[in-house]
């Protein structure tokens, strides 16, 4: 890859990929995230495995599991693992609370579990994600196909307009078969932690994009060509 060529936003991600790839030590039990910036990261790691480190990992999505497994990274059988020395995952958005939006690849389900069974969960993003309030990116909720309808339905009368996610006009499935809904705030969100809590309490949500009380580290890579480790916070 040329990088000289890439724009300067994906130069950041992958600074920050490459970054986090240092934080992880021999002998680790390692949680891989989902989208172009764990990407950078799974690369790094990889070639960091070539020299010689031994870890073993976990990742986040099957699109994840491939990548690592064609670059050679000793995988975990994804049903066996209880604790995760380290994940690295990135963000839609990150808050000055270091409240999350995740869940743009649709992988937030096995995102929450890994970072809920990690000893340190470290955020890799550049510097487009952060904002002062979450909102201005839908928030993804996983639904059970099962009653989706109905599950929308009562959804929209809490007042959480959105629409079900698409893929070359099917509903896109989640690698654990379900939907998501992608839900529009109209303002920026308040009350992150008792939203969730609403959208949890109804029938048919499986998981929210939501996640918070949850950073050890935030990693940002910035345009100008820095990587800023805000943490362990
Ligand atoms: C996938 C995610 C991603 O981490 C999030 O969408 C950020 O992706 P990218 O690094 O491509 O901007 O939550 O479900």
């Amino acid at each position: 890859m040329i990088t000289s060529d890439l724009p300067p936003i994906v130069k950041a991600k992958k600074r920050v990929g490459e970054a986090a790839a240092q934080q992880v030590k021999e002998g680790m039990v390692v949680g891989l995230g989902t989208g172009s910036t764990a990407v950078f990261f799974i690369h790094a790691l990889a070639l960091r495995c070539r020299e010689g480190l031994k870890i073993t990992a976990v990742a986040t999505s099957l699109q994840s599991q491939f990548l690592a497994q064609q670059l050679g990274i000793p995988m975990v059988q994804s049903d066996s693992f209880t604790t995760l020395d380290l994940t690295v995952d990135g963000a839609d958005e990150v808050d000055e609370l270091f409240q999350i939006i995740k869940g743009g690849g649709g992988a937030l389900m096995r995102e929450k579990i890994l970072a809920q069974s990690s000893r340190e969960w470290v955020v890799i993003i550049d510097e487009t994600k952060r904002v002062k309030a979450l909102g201005q990116f839908p928030v993804p909720v996983e639904i059970s196909p099962f009653g989706y309808a109905s599950t929308i339905e009562r959804l929209q009368q809490r007042g959480y307009q959105g629409k079900i996610r698409m893929e070359n006009h099917l509903f896109f499935v989640t690698d654990n078969q379900n939907y998501i809904y992608d839900i529009t705030f109209p303002d920026p969100i308040v009350d992150v932690q008792g939203k969730d809590i609403e959208l949890r309490q109804i029938s048919g949500v499986v998981e929210t994009g939501f996640f918070y009380n949850k950073v050890s580290r935030l990693m940002v890579g910035t345009l100008d060509g820095q990587v800023v480790d805000i943490g362990p916070v």
